[in-house]
Parts: structure tokens; C-alpha cells; sequence
């Protein structure tokens, strides 16, 4: 969002700037989305609902989470927040004590630290190289659980990397988690209907059922459906679990838009079928960003399985010296030169937690993204 913010200032100021910083699909809401809030409006939906979710969104969350990804839930087993970091915050707010530790694999979505932190807890980070795919091991999983481990916060598909973890290395992560119940897990689904070629998403309690009990499933309409603006996310988990859940946010937002829930209710129980040619725009986009960044001198940019992301490690451009006679020390360094010089904005790897890369969202159109790999292509060469 920071990013998104300096590029548009630039941009507002005369300068020809590419933004690669959103985090958001550049797709419209589809219509029957829209019509859905319009007719809650009319309707006069416009009062306060149930704290964590009127009881027919409740009922469509268990339904998708039945038809697609096979795992039961009743209603008191749901909550829905405003977006999917509102859950995030509410889980991690209801069950922190100080010094509990939450194990983050990085790079990481920059705000799992940040919550945990908030909420008194001590966040716990496993590094997770390009060279392993940017995926936490079971051995590395093992090494940083300890006695007060209280919760692994796994995210797949993933921001920044795109990386997801198949069916058996969920299940080789299961294998070291049912051995340790102390631990809880919070899965962030979040980009689980954008996985591209033949990869196939599935998440933690499906895979292993032991440890549905003390797993919360995470998901969202922000990501699938292109509706970051509305705010609605959702979690699936232990009762008691979410009914504290409930009573912090019964003390903060209380419930989320009433005319939001009626939207996301429209896009969970509608028509699907926009989402093939979503993907298929989505991954045409990421083989044309993962080629022209590859053939940049100084960057290896693996291709990921999922989400709107490409990480490509730039240890290659590190300590090399700029036209302007600047060293290149690090790779917010790279990302200030990449703006400045090209007038392409990106994330360093640095706010991930993993260094020396940088995220690229190519939520945008292949013509804008095109010119901004060749901005960063042309910049990579000029470097000495
Ligand atoms: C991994 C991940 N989890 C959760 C979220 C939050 O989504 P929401 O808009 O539903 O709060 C994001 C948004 O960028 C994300 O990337």
C-alpha cells in the first residue's frame, strides 16, 4: 500500500511511473456481485447483523467450505470479520498471552509479525529460501516449535513468493504438527482459487484431519472474487475458538458491512465461472513476467504455483554500482533505484522478511507489465 501510494504521488507530480506494488486483482467485481449489495440496499439491509456474520452467509462459508475442500462445518464453527487480516487480528487477539510464540515462515505477508505483536506475542520466523522454494521444511518446522509455541500461521498460495505447498508437503508439515498439540494453525486460503497450470490446492484439516480441531481455516472474498474494497473475510474452526473471536470484535467493528455480507453472500452461492478466464489471464501474465525478468542480468525468478506475485531474487545486482555511481547495497536500494531510475515501483524483500529479492504484483495488464520488465531489464544491464 506504501509503495502504491509513493508511485501514485510520483505519478501525480509528472512522472512516468509503473506501480507493480498492488496487492489487489486488477479485475472489476463481477455484476451479480454489485447487484446482489444494490438489491440489500433496497431491500433495506442496511442495520446492524449478527456480530460475526448474518446466519445465510454463515451457511454459504459452510457450503463452500463442503464443496471445495470437502471439510464440515456448522454455523457456530464460522466467523465472518471484516476482510481476512480482521480474522487474522481476532484469532491472534483472542488466544495471545504475553510471550506466546507464533511461528511465520518468510517471506511473509507483511502483517502476521505486526498482528502478533499488537496482540503481546512473540512472532518466531523460519527463513525459507529460494532454494527450498520459498517453502518452510518439516525439519525446519520441528526445530522452531517449543513449549510456547501457541499457533504456525501458514499461508498458501503465498504473498509475496506465489509459492503453495502440495497435497504431500502439507502432509510432511502435518506429520511434525500432530505430534506437538499445543500448536494451532491458521491457514490463509486466501488465494486459493488463483493456482495456475495443473496445481491443485488443498488446505491443512483436509489433508490431515487430526488436526481439524485446532486448525482455522482462513478465506476471504477480497483476492477470488476482486473485492478488496468491500471487506469480507471468513475462518472455519474450533467452537469455542470462535465464539472468543466474536467477543473481541463484539468490542471493536461489530459486524461487518451488512450490505458487504450480502455481496459476498452473492459470490459465494453465484456463478463461478468467471474465474477460468481470470487464471488464464493470470497465468499468461506470470509466464511473460517470470521470461523478460529471467532474462535480466543479476535476477533468477523462479516460476510460483499461485496467487498474483513473482519474488525474484536479485543477489546478482547486490554490490554492483549504478550509473550515477551509487552502490547497490541491499534491495530496498534496488527497489529506491528501480523507482527512480525506470520509474518502476516494487517491493523490496526486506519488508517480507527475506532478502535480497523483491515482490512483483502483475495485476496488471501485459502491455503495462511488458514495459515495466523492460524498464528493469534495461536498468539491470546498465549496472557495473
Ligand atoms: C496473504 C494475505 N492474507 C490476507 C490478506 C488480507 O486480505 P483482506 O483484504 O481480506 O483483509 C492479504 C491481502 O493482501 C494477503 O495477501
Amino acid at each position: 500500500m506504501a509503495v502504491t501510494a509513493l508511485a501514485a504521488e510520483l505519478k501525480a507530480a509528472g512522472r512516468d511511473v509503473i506501480g507493480l506494488g498492488a496487492g489487489e486483482p486488477d479485475f472489476d467485481t463481477p455484476d451479480h456481485i454489485k447487484a446482489a449489495a444494490n438489491d440489500a440496499i433496497a431491500r433495506g439491509d442496511t442495520k446492524y447483523t449478527a456480530v460475526d456474520g448474518t446466519p445465510a452467509l454463515k451457511k454459504a462459508v459452510a457450503a463452500k467450505f463442503k464443496r471445495e475442500n470437502g471439510l464440515d462445518y456448522e454455523p457456530s464453527q464460522i466467523s465472518v470479520a471484516c476482510g481476512g487480516k480482521h480474522i487474522i487480528y481476532n484469532a491472534m487477539m483472542a488466544t495471545l498471552d504475553p510471550g506466546d510464540e507464533v511461528i511465520i515462515p518468510a517471506p511473509y505477508w507483511v502483517s502476521y509479525p505486526d498482528i502478533v505483536l499488537l496482540a503481546g506475542g512473540k512472532p518466531v520466523i523460519v527463513s525459507a529460501g529460494m532454494d527450498q522454494g520459498f517453502k518452510m521444511t518439516p525439519a525446519q518446522l520441528e526445530a522452531a516449535i517449543t513449549p510456547k509455541t501457541k499457533w504456525l500461521i501458514l499461508n498458501s498460495p503465498s504473498n509475496p513468493t506465489g509459492a503453495a505447498f502440495s497435497r504431500d508437503e502439507l502432509k510432511a508439515l502435518a506429520a511434525v504438527l500432530v505430534k506437538h498439540p499445543q500448536v494451532w494453525i491458521l491457514t490463509d486460503d486466501i488465494y486459493e482459487h488463483l493456482v495456475y497450470d495443473d496445481f491443485e490446492f488443498t488446505t491443512l484439516a483436509q489433508v490431515e484431519p487430526k488436526l481439524y480441531d485446532r486448525t482455522l481455516t482462513m478465506n476471504g472474498v477480497s483476492k477470488a472474487y476482486a473485492m478488496t474494497g468491500w471487506r469480507i473475510g471468513y475462518a472455519a474452526g474450533a467452537k469455542e475458538l470462535i465464539k472468543a473471536m466474536a467477543v473481541i470484535q463484539s468490542q471493536s467493528t461489530s459486524n461487518p458491512c451488512s450490505i458487504s455480507q450480502a455481496a459476498a453472500l452473492a459470490a459465494l452461492n453465484g456463478p463461478q465461472d468467471f474465474l477460468p478466464g481470470w487464471r488464464k489471464a493470470f497465468k499468461e501474465r506470470r509466464d511473460r513476467v517470470c521470461e523478460l525478468l529471467n532474462a535480466a542480468p543479476g535476477l533468477t525468478c523462479p516460476v510460483p504455483e499461485g496467487a498474483f506475485y513473482v519474488y525474484p531474487d536479485c543477489s546478482g545486482l547486490i554490490g554492483k554500482t549504478t550509473k550515477e555511481g551509487q552502490r547497490l547495497d541491499d534491495d530496498s536500494a534496488v527497489a529506491t533505484w528501480l523507482l527512480e531510475s525506470e520509474g518502476v515501483a516494487v517491493v523490496q524483500g526486506a519488508a517480507f522478511g527475506l532478502s535480497p529479492c523483491f515482490r512483483i504484483s502483475y495485476a496488471t495488464s501485459l502491455s503495462v507489465l511488458e514495459d515495466a520488465c523492460g524498464r528493469i531489464q534495461r536498468a539491470c544491464a546498465s549496472l557495473k
